[in-house]
């Protein structure tokens, strides 16, 4: 078939969302309801609330998504859909909805990986983009960098020993009283602030030829610090924390991703996740790759956070590849690339 539509859904945490995507990379449709608001206020997310507001959202979402992109469920091939990692109850909407369409509609049901999505929506931007090349994914959940040789073939080169990179923004920002996701916020208030300020440590692994990460230590850095401030009752910039913690984050960052990439003797590196939203990283990447005659590339902002094209894009991958799911498929809460 010269055209496939993939109509994506993804509800893995807390956006409910769905997509329509044609062979991969053109995407007709990407509708995202976020339930940031209903979270912000226990500065977390609550996996039941979660599981309940995607239910109340998800028929609307689908619908959205089909209407925008101006084609009826006949028309579409196959059905994409999220199936781990994620939050079990989350996960679960998604899930049971997207076999309800497949079933009915007798279309294939083809469940993906979180973490393969967040990479291939760099197929969707960069339409000349082809496999091998290696991946930073960082996000809320998960830090790895990934060699991607072939449509659907993935070799985990490091990943996080600990925190997930997002993650550690989070705790931090809250720390410091920024609130909930924290990570735009400390993105937001860094630019105000002197990244030199305070001498925050890089984790070293003991192996030194690790490339995993490890960001546990300097989030207990900066709570010592605060402690340490607090208790001599002196005034703390929050825009130096947020700007110190931020350059001890995105150094190791990019100085793994371009060891990953020497000694792979690649020359292309996609980033992907929510965090490969960040400014700093951005334009530390830039900089550094460009010193080592590495190419970058980022997905646009509304694919780097979670959405469902990305999901369409990898589920047109794995339906290439003939890889479809049963239809008792479960969610994995824990799923491995
Ligand atoms: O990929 P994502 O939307 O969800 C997961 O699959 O985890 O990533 C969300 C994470 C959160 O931890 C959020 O704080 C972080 O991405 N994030 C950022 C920025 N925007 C989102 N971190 C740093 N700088 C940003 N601008
Ligand atoms: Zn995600």
């Amino acid at each position: 078939k010269d055209k496939v539509i993939i109509l994506a859904i993804e509800s893995s945490c807390d956006e409910t969302a769905a997509a329509v995507v044609v062979n991969g990379r053109e995407v007709l449709s990407n509708v995202i309801s976020s339930q940031i608001d209903v979270h912000e206020k226990f500065g977390g997310v609550v996996p039941e609330v979660a599981s309940r507001k995607h239910i109340e959202a998800i028929s609307a979402v689908v619908q959205e998504a089909l209407d925008k992109a101006g084609i009826k469920l006949e028309d579409v091939d196959a059905i994409g859909v999220t199936y781990g990692p994620g939050l079990v109850g989350a996960l679960l909407v998604g899930l049971q909805y997207a076999k309800g369409l497949a079933y009915s509609l007798n279309v294939p049901l083809i469940g993906v990986n979180h973490i393969e999505g967040h990479i291939c929506a760099n197929f969707i931007e960069h339409k000349d983009l082809q496999p091998p090349f290696v991946c930073l994914v960082v996000s809320g959940g998960h830090t790895f960098i990934v060699h991607m040789k072939d449509y659907g073939e993935f070799e985990v080169i490091s990943k996080t020993r600990d925190d997930a990179a997002g993650e550690a923004f989070d705790k931090v920002a809250r720390a410091i009283g920024l609130g909930y996701p924290g990570g735009p916020k400390i993105d937001k208030i860094s630019k105000e602030g002197d990244e030199d300020a305070i001498k925050f440590p890089r984790a070293k692994m003991d192996d030194k030829n690790s490339l995993d990460f490890s960001f546990s230590g300097v989030k207990s850095a900066v709570l010592n610090y605060l402690n340490k401030m607090n208790m001599k009752n002196e005034e703390i910039n929050k825009a130096d924390v947020a700007a110190s913690f931020q350059k001890a984050v995105v150094g190791v960052l990019v100085d793994n991703a371009i060891k990953a990439c020497q000694r792979n003797k690649v020359d292309k590196i996609a980033i992907a996740g929510g965090v490969a939203a960040n400014s700093s990283l951005r334009e530390t990447m830039q900089r550094e790759c460009k010193k080592h005659n590495i190419k970058v590339l980022f997905p646009p902002m509304i694919l780097c956070t979670d959405n469902a094209a990305m999901i369409g894009s990898a589920a047109y991958y794995e339906y290439q590849a003939g890889r479809e799911s049963a239809i008792d498929i479960n969610a994995v809460p824990n799923l491995k690339l």
